[in-house]
């Protein structure tokens, strides 16, 4: 027996198996249950006792050692466990990675929402645009800061193309198309020239809201705010409008809201004020309603403006605007759970 048992294994060690069929070939000629191993098992019932020990090694080593030359020649032959028709059902499967969304999209995505339950509808404008929708419609002074290079990515001058640097000009699109009642949420991207930091970038997200209807008024609006900052950040928080100055509102106000870090006591991200600048808002100034073409006698209405990134960054504490834009998938994969 011994010597059938050496023989086997030469046999096994010249073996050559191109592929997937010989490799199988050779498992059944070696290892089935009709195989030469099992017969020599079989033989083995009737060995001496006394050569039980040495002969129960050799055969046991034998079966290892054709089990292991076999799944070498699989491997070999390149239909290995997983490829070809050789696939390992028993195996547990490799997690899925489907990635997660953009923290400034669940963000929009947020805002949209909360506005949307206040009969708010989506409106979109285009990112490059002209001087009359970015400013002079919107009452900004000829020698306004804003329409600096400096200020502004121009594409052309005289006339003016330029990438806008505020989505208020969508209001003023929506404003010359639609008839009022106009109630619309506006997000986009915009830019401005700007040196890029972690406080500062040169494209960045804002969403505009505008409503424009006959008795709207500045209640309306600071009843909107309430609503949409206990949306956002919670029951507790509460809210104050600063007066303040853009060119298209009259009054003009800046909102703050009770710092959700600390509950409005006071902390290092607050600047130990309690309070956090949010956005900024105000009633329709008289004059751009009439750009557009709206009777400011017969309406009224309130626009406000806020950064996707500013809200992100208060919501989930980014410290470096860059992060938004880097794609880093380490950062990205820290939202999962904001699902
Ligand atoms: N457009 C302003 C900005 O980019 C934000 C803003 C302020 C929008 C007041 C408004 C508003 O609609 O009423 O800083």
């Amino acid at each position: 027996m011994i010597e059938k048992i050496k023989a086997i294994r030469a046999e096994l060690e010249a073996a050559e198996a191109p592929d997937a069929e010989a490799v199988e070939a050779l498992r059944i000629k070696y290892l089935s249950k009709k195989g030469a191993i099992s017969a020599l098992m079989n033989d083995f019932r009737n060995v001496d006792a006394s050569m039980k020990r040495e002969l129960g090694q050799a055969l046991n080593e034998l079966k290892s050692y054709a089990t292991e030359r076999i799944n070498a020649l699989r491997e070999a032959s390149g239909r290995g466990n997983d490829k070809g028709g050789e696939l390992d059902l028993t195996r547990t499967p490799a997690p899925l990675n489907i990635g997660t969304r953009h923290p400034l999209s669940l963000v929009r995505e947020q805002i949209i929402d909360i506005f949307r339950r206040l009969g708010f509808t989506i409106a979109e404008g285009p990112e490059i645009e002209d001087d009359w929708h970015v400013f002079e419609s919107l009452n900004f002074a000829p020698d306004h800061p804003a329409r600096d290079m400096q200020d502004t990515f121009f594409i052309n001058r005289t006339p003016d193309v330029l990438l806008r640097t505020h989505t208020s000009s969508v209001q003023t699109r929506v404003m010359t198309s639609q008839k009022p009642p106009i109630r619309i949420i506006c997000p986009g991207r915009v830019y401005r020239n700007e040196a890029i930091s972690a406080r500062a970038h040169c494209f960045f997200h804002q969403v505009e809201a505008l409503y424009v209807d006959k008795n709207v008024t500045y209640s309306d609006l600071r009843q909107t705010l309430l609503y949409f900052a206990r949306e956002m950040f919670g029951p507790q928080t509460s809210i104050r409008l600063r007066p303040s100055y853009f060119p298209f509102t009259e009054p003009s106000a800046e909102m703050d809201i009770s710092c959700n870090l600390c509950g409005g006591k006071g902390c290092s991200f607050c600047k130990g004020t309690g309070w956090v600048e949010i956005l900024g808002c105000g009633m329709v100034d008289p004059a751009v309603l009439e750009a557009c073409g709206i009777d400011s006698k017969e309406y009224t209405g309130f626009a406000l403006g806020m950064g996707v990134e500013r809200i992100t960054n208060l919501k989930y504490q980014v410290k470096d605007l860059r992060l938004f834009s880097e794609n880093d998938k380490r950062f990205l994969d820290e939202f999962v759970a904001a699902h």
